[in-house]
């Protein structure tokens, strides 16, 4: 396997194949509005990409920009929110848009992200790929799942997280790396699923360990509760 081959591959596929979401634009279409990444990373956080996009549509209807949400009566949040649980998000939510707005814009680096309400490691380096085109990876549990299985990562679920990240680091490209994130995602909601992967219409068919090995459909294993 060769890690370089692995970035190319996959951003190919996705210029092809990246799913059309509310919040992004299109592979080569320009810089992405950081309120609406921001916002669809935060709701994603707990729902699924499917029943996202409807609270998604919602809210930037009702709030089209952050100053709007920063705005917005904080009862009135609360009801659009209800439904994607987690109560602490949308409080998260509203105090993060208030400092925001109130700073002029959004930072531009993932330290300054990380200083924002709701905004953890997750999230800030979702943005500062996805909308600054910085070189950070995203981890979440689909890229967890793709990279176990590229790399045949035997290491049981929670443990195997910090092995996990540092070969997703090993495979961000310094060019990209939002358009990346995302390929990975789409990977692995759409092919490399948990169960039944689709590994003969994969981009990364020739790059995987575990599907050399057999064992694409076993990883990433989990630690016994
Ligand atoms: N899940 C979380 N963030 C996502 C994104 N930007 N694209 C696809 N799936 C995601």
């Amino acid at each position: 396997r060769d890690n370089k081959v692995i970035a190319p591959h996959l951003l190919d596929w996705y210029d092809r194949h990246a799913r059309d979401l509310p919040w992004r634009v299109p592979p080569g279409g320009g810089r992405a509005d950081p309120y609406r990444v921001w916002l669809s990373e935060v709701m994603l956080q707990q729902t699924t990409v499917a029943a996202v996009k409807d609270y998604f549509i919602r809210f930037t209807t009702l709030w089209p920009t952050v100053q709007d949400l920063a705005a917005a009566d904080d009862a009135d949040v609360m009801a659009e929110w209800a439904g994607l649980g987690y109560y602490a998000r949308a409080r998260n939510l509203l105090a993060c848009a208030r400092a925001v707005s109130a700073a002029g814009g959004f930072p531009t680096t993932r330290d300054g992200l990380r200083t924002l309400p709701g905004i953890g490691p997750y999230t800030s380096a979702a943005i500062a790929a996805i909308v600054w085109d910085l070189p950070e990876t995203v981890v979440d549990g689909n890229v967890e799942r793709v990279v176990a299985r590229l790399f045949a990562v035997r290491t049981p679920l929670p443990a195997a997280k910090p092995e996990l990240t540092g070969l997703a680091e090993t495979l961000t490209p310094r060019q990209r790396a939002g358009d990346f994130a995302q390929a990975m995602m789409d990977l692995g909601a759409t092919i490399c699923t948990p169960r039944n992967p689709a590994c003969g219409i994969c981009p990364l068919i020739d790059d995987c360990d575990a599907r050399a090995q057999g064992i694409a459909a076993e990883l990433p294993r989990k630690a016994a509760k």
